[in-house]
């Protein structure tokens, strides 16, 4: 059976799996269309009360059965549907794979421009016209879509536990650095209080139905959950582990991440005069040109980009890993076919996204870009039905004894932690999701 070896080594992954372009790319622009601060506000609720019982709930699920995403239901839960669970998360990281590579490649696009001389010295708008065309190459992007999922493929048919692990040590201290020093070059460009106050100061009269579906999604999106991923990773961990301790880690870094992205963009955008609206493109047209105007900001630049395509990786394995895993079955020639074949499938559903920033941006479903289409049925109706069934399923057919029991290996957590952890997962997680969706519908 593979084993993460250290506890260490298991947080890393799990938070490597969670920090991805949900905390860097994804929160800033969703942040900036859907309301800046009372967005956030409303995103931190929605990750502390109903993100976090749930991803301990599925870490639970991981570790007591020590089964990937399908077999750990049907351990629990013998002869019954409960495994679709399993199945709809898989289908689920399919998906968001297919187009999360798209992004992926953008970054590869910008890391190989900025080595060849192509991101220096230019003006704002000449740094988004120079993004624009980057995305609208339908064969620059569909091949760099193409680079991003080999590394991810490659990575995954090797196993994961073994390279990335050592990696994740370096590196995620380093995403920290350099978001600090580029919050610092941000927040002191003139004109910057404004994008802060944007950012961080709640205006009620921004909510709409929206704002709180978008809320919801990104905060599952942004952890990871509701798609069995945790179930997968935390099935490789031994017993001696302390649950509810990694799962805050997790929860604690994810939502440091989408605060330092936000920080670092919201004051430059203001500041440059820019809209906060801008959408999917919104990092990659800021970015440049705050570091512009830093000494030696092409290095800074592109030692970001580096870092972010790491970051990205790190998440776009697991997701890889969790269609693999049922499949492979521990079985190393298994493994490293279907890694194959899923990744180019992958590769293939994820083209129409691609293009859709370019050749193919005239075609909409539901007044939404391919791309932007993917992306809200993935964010926002998948994951939040994948997290409401695990709320159900956790509670219903794990009693609450084994439950706690399954806890206290490796921590001392209280019962009435445990009490309540376990009421915000049984009952305020489901109505929560369940109020959302009918409000978006118009029902209530
Ligand atoms: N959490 C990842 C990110 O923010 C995306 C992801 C979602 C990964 C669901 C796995 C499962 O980038």
């Amino acid at each position: 059976m593979e084993q993460w070896s250290s506890k260490l080594a298991f947080i890393l992954a799990a938070a490597g799996s969670a920090i991805g372009l949900g905390a860097i790319w994804k929160f800033p622009y969703v942040a900036g269309t859907s309301g800046g601060g009372i967005f956030l506000l409303i995103f931190i609720l929605f990750t502390v009360l109903v993100g976090l019982p749930l991803l301990l709930g599925e870490l639970i699920i991981g570790r007591s059965t020590q089964k990937d995403a399908i077999q750990s239901y049907k351990q629990i839960a013998p002869n019954s549907a409960w495994h679709l669970i399993g199945c709809l998360g898989i289908v689920t990281c399919f998906i968001l794979l297919s187009f999360y590579s798209v992004v992926g490649g953008w970054i590869v696009i910008y890391i190989f421009k900025g080595i060849t001389g192509g991101l220096t010295g230019l003006t704002e708008q000449q740094y988004s016209d120079l993004f624009g065309q980057s995305i609208s190459n339908p064969s620059l992007t569909v091949f760099a879509q193409f680079i991003f999922l080999l590394i991810t493929i490659f990575v995954v048919s090797k196993g994961i536990s073994n390279g990335i692990e050592k990696a994740n040590k370096f590196m995620m201290p380093a995403l920290f650095v350099i978001f600090l020093i580029l919050i610092i070059r941000s927040v002191t460009l003139d004109g910057a209080m404004e994008g802060i106050t944007f950012f961080l100061k709640p205006e009620i009269s921004n909510v709409t139905s929206e704002t709180i579906l978008y809320a919801m999604g990104q905060s599952f999106f942004a952890l990871s959950v509701g798609v069995s991923v945790m179930v997968t990773y935390s099935s490789y961990l031994s017993k001696n582990e302390n649950l509810p301790q990694s799962a805050i880690s997790i929860v604690f870094l994810s939502v440091l991440v989408a605060l330092l992205s936000g920080l670092a963009i919201f004051p430059a955008v203001f500041s440059f005069g820019l809209s906060p609206d801008a959408g999917p493109v919104l990092l990659f047209n800021v970015l440049p040109t705050v570091f512009g105007q830093m000494p030696f900001g092409i290095l800074f630049l592109v030692a970001f980009l580096l870092l972010f395509l790491f970051a990205t990786l790190t998440s776009a394995f697991s997701l890889l890993e969790i269609v693999v895993a049922p499949v492979a079955k521990g079985n190393e020639a298994k493994r490293k076919k279907y890694s194959w074949i899923f990744g180019l499938c992958i590769f293939i559903v994820g083209i129409p996204s691609a293009l859709s920033f370019g050749i193919w941006n005239h075609i909409t479903i539901f007044d939404k870009s391919i791309f932007d289409a993917a992306d809200f049925l993935v964010s926002n109706i998948l994951l939040p039905v994948g997290a409401l069934l695990i709320s159900i399923f956790v509670p219903l057919k794990i009693s609450k004894e084994a439950l706690f029991a399954e806890l206290l290996h490796g921590s001392s957590i209280s019962r009435k932690i445990f009490v309540m952890w376990y009421i915000l997962l049984k009952y305020l997680a489901p109505i929560v999701i369940i109020f959302v969706f009918l409000d978006v519908l118009g029902i209530i």
